[in-house]
């Protein structure tokens, strides 16, 4: 049986109303950043799929960069410390960045992602995130650039996992039974 038509699985949202979202979302980027030569920094692994989509569809020089950070830890849901996997290859002193999330759950990766670039000298630091589980949100982080907000509920596909499954899906599901 194929992954993507998997039982287990509702789709929340489509994978031609995703492209369709991308495209506008990226004719923003391109209008926003036009002359500028933003760096766009994916965060490892679930933004790739969204990131890849989102540079194509925004039609100027840029740079691409990735970080991968350590989020769910149990210290991090008292501290909001994150852990930096790994690091950016380049100084961003006067850069324009464009941080690429997969989700916003309850901010804390990001806020705290966020503060840590602007404090390395970027120009600007904005974010553009695929989706948006607002109800969850425990840190406020400014979202720049949204593809759709989603109820509470935990969402695989389009770089989104469930234990490292589900990456591959072309469009948002939900996983109706997570022990299945
Ligand atoms: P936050 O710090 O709570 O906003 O966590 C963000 C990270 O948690 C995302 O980058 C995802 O890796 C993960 N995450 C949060 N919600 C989901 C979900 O519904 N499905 C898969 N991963 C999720």
């Amino acid at each position: 049986m194929s992954e993507f038509s998997n039982p287990n699985l509702e789709v929340l949202i489509s994978s031609e109303e995703i492209q369709q979202r991308i495209k506008q979302l990226g004719a923003e980027v391109a209008r926003d950043y036009a002359g500028l030569n933003p760096l766009l920094i994916g965060v490892l692994k679930g933004a790739c799929i969204f990131l890849s989509d989102l540079m194509r569809a925004a039609e100027i020089p840029l740079g691409l960069e990735f970080m991968a950070i350590s989020s769910y830890g149990a210290s991090m849901r008292t501290s909001g410390e994150v852990r930096i996997l790994k690091d950016l290859d380049v100084a961003i002193e006067g850069r324009h960045i464009l941080v690429v999330e997969d989700i916003v759950d309850t901010g804390l990766t990001l806020s705290y992602l966020l503060a840590n670039l602007k404090s390395r000298g970027a120009a600007s630091v904005k974010l553009a995130a695929l989706l948006d589980k607002f109800d969850r949100r425990e840190k406020e982080v400014p979202i720049d650039y949204l593809g759709f907000k989603i109820p509470d509920k935990f969402v695989v596909g389009y770089g989104l996992d469930f234990a490292e499954r589900y990456r591959n899906l072309p469009f948002i599901a939900v996983v109706k039974n997570p022990e299945a």
